[in-house]
């Protein structure tokens, strides 16, 4: 070898070197360039004004590994301020880059922003959606899917191909009306279908093949419900679904003919191809609704021969069948999660509850407008996000903590309070939070920047003596929880992620007018080991916007 050779050669190696060092010092980034726009689509039959991310309706998914860093530039090509939140998505550290009124600016119509986060320590199946205005109404929705990191075995055999299949109920009104409406202080008719994927199947056999699928091999479908308000029945002809992860959780993987997805939750289940070779249908429709509205997708077996039956299956009815499906779900506490050390080891079922909060969901008025509530009060974004205005410190200047009080008034006032709603906590505290629903229709709640154990679903009134019902051994650890009419619901959680973070209603009605809050999460040491300083060049706006830039915050290593 000739020494310039040598020389190259060996030059290659050090190269490649300093780049592998790079990539193991380092999680991979992931870079994703969003234009977000209007179209004209017609996802009813009918035109209609609807977000679209790069021309897609629902938008391009999001596809990480666990620990990969996100960079998403989002360029505003529609006519008002966007914001997108990343539902599910924990944000160690870094409400920051929540997407929501009340951490971060939104992104003025014509300019871009970068949100920047790490999918640290997590895995599963999740979505993002417009958190401004009623954008979500008119899509900007899409998957989010975190897999497993190659080392971290998962407790079931690679599918053959994985599918998200996002449903949701669907107006053919803009979100231009409905908002007008809402803020008339009207509430909305019904909503006018079902979609599966943007799409709405009428079970006639006239739509393309949704999914193309070969005969003997097992595919994943990642449901979830990005919709307004309704729960889902999601099933398939013929085939059962085999249950594997919700919302981060691996579960025991039992068998099901059908699944209740409830707004803002996310289901995901394997599929095998073992019957006759033709098409079949993907049935989708609304629970607990007067009128059932439903939709289908069609399932085409490769080679197969043969439309698929027209006669759909039923959804169960009623919400006790959705509550003992609850119950059926749980946590598989032997196998891994994103991080190495196996889920049953923590044990939450061991932990005293430092601190328990009372949550009543209730419809009122103020003004003579409809509003929805927690615990009286109906929570509204001021022009400064909250967690600037914390950060600047001038809390006082544009909200108060603690008007939320940890137990609902003794009764159910029909005139609610509109302010800012923030609530004080404690770092490191473990707290039990009860969701009692006093609304006559079955409500999903979902707390931002946590995983929470879903101990217990029960109709009636909640006392402490209701403890001895929760599942305190393998409860599935997840985002979001049902509750259903005049019943209530217990999460646990310890709350070690300081931060912003956002409790609300998943319907999007209830959580524009008001039905939503923000919990403050501070270390007292106010360490960068427990929270991300602001974030350089973070767009300000509100009182902030003129005032000097505070010194950082948080220190330390
Ligand atoms: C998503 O990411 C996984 C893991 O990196 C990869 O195996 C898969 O092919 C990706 N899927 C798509 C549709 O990009
Ligand atoms: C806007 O996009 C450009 C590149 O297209 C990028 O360099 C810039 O950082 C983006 N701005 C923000 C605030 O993210
Ligand atoms: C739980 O996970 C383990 C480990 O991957 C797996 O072997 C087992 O079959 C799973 N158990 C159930 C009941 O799903
Ligand atoms: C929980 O509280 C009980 C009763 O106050 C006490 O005896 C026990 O040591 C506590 N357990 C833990 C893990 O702190
Ligand atoms: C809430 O937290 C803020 C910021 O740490 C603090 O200034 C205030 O005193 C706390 N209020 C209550 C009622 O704990």
């Amino acid at each position: 070898m000739s020494r310039v050779k040598f020389e190259l050669v060996l030059g290659l190696l050090l190269i490649s070197c300093l780049f592998l060092r790079r990539v193991h010092g380092e999680d991979p980034y992931l870079f994703y360039t969003w234009n977000v726009a209007y179209a004209n689509l017609s996802p009813l039959g009918v035109p209609q004004q609807v977000i679209t991310i790069n021309g897609e309706f629902p938008g391009p998914m999001i596809n990480g590994t666990s620990n990969n860093n996100v960079w998403v530039n989002v360029f505003n090509n529609i006519d008002e301020p966007i914001s997108f939140h990343w539902h599910g998505i924990q944000q160690r550290k870094n409400s920051w880059q929540e997407g929501l009124p009340g951490t971060t600016c939104p992104i003025p119509p014509g300019t871009n922003y970068t949100y920047k986060f790490q999918v640290k320590d997590q895995i599963g199946s999740y979505f993002y959606y417009p958190s401004t205005a009623l954008h979500k109404a008119a899509g900007g929705y899409g998957s989010i899917r975190i897999h497993s990191r190659d080392l971290i075995p998962i407790p079931f055999d690679p599918p053959e191909a994985e599918f998200a299949v996002m449903i949701g109920d669907w107006y053919s009104k803009s979100h231009v009306e409905l908002k007008k409406q809402l803020d008339g202080g009207r509430t909305l008719a019904k909503p006018d279908g079902v979609l599966i994927n943007g799409k709405a199947g009428k079970g006639d056999n006239k739509d393309e093949p949704m999914f193309n699928l070969q005969p003997g091999k097992i595919y994943r479908f990642r449901f979830c419900n990005v919709g307004f308000k309704y729960s889902l029945n999601v099933r398939i002809q013929n085939h059962k679904m085999k249950l594997v992860e919700v919302e981060g959780s691996h579960t025991v993987q039992n068998m099901y003919d059908s699944l209740d997805v409830h707004v803002g939750q996310c289901y995901s289940v394997l599929v095998t191809m073992d019957q006759e070779p033709k098409d079949y249908f993907m049935v989708v429709s609304t629970r607990f609704s007067k009128s059932v509205l439903t939709s289908t997708a069609t399932i085409r077996y490769v080679g197969g021969n043969g439309p698929a039956s027209t006669d759909l299956p039923q959804a169960p009815t009623g919400w006790a069948w959705s509550l003992n499906q609850f119950r059926s779900f749980r946590w598989n506490l032997t196998a891994s999660a994103a991080r190495p050390n196996p889920q049953g080891s923590y044990h939450y079922g061991g932990i005293n509850i430092t601190r328990t909060i009372k949550l009543a969901s209730t419809a009122g008025k103020a003004d003579g407008k409809l509003r929805y509530a927690f615990n009286g009060l109906s929570h509204t974004d001021p022009e400064t996000p909250l967690k600037l205005a914390e950060y600047f410190d001038v809390p006082d200047k544009v909200f108060q903590y603690d008007n939320i009080k940890d137990d609902p008034p003794a009764v159910d006032d029909e005139n609610v309070k509109i302010e800012p709603v923030v609530l004080n906590s404690t770092f490191r505290n473990f707290v039990e939070i009860i969701f009692e629903n006093h609304e006559k229709s079955t409500q999903t709640f979902h707390l931002s920047g946590y995983s929470f154990f879903a101990v217990g679903i029960e109709a009636g009134k909640w006392s402490p003596d209701k403890r001895k019902n929760y599942n305190l051994l393998d409860a599935l650890s997840r985002t979001t929880i049902q509750v259903y009419p005049k019943g209530w619901a217990a999460i646990m959680l310890t709350l070690d992620n300081a931060g912003m973070w956002n409790v609300r209603n998943m319907a999007l009605e209830r959580s524009y007018l008001g039905q939503q809050f923000y919990i403050s999460v501070l270390s007292p040491e106010r360490s960068l080991r427990d929270e991300y300083n602001l974030p350089e060049n973070f767009p300000l706006c509100g009182i902030v916007k003129t005032m000097p830039l505070p010194p950082p915050r948080y220190s330390g290593t």
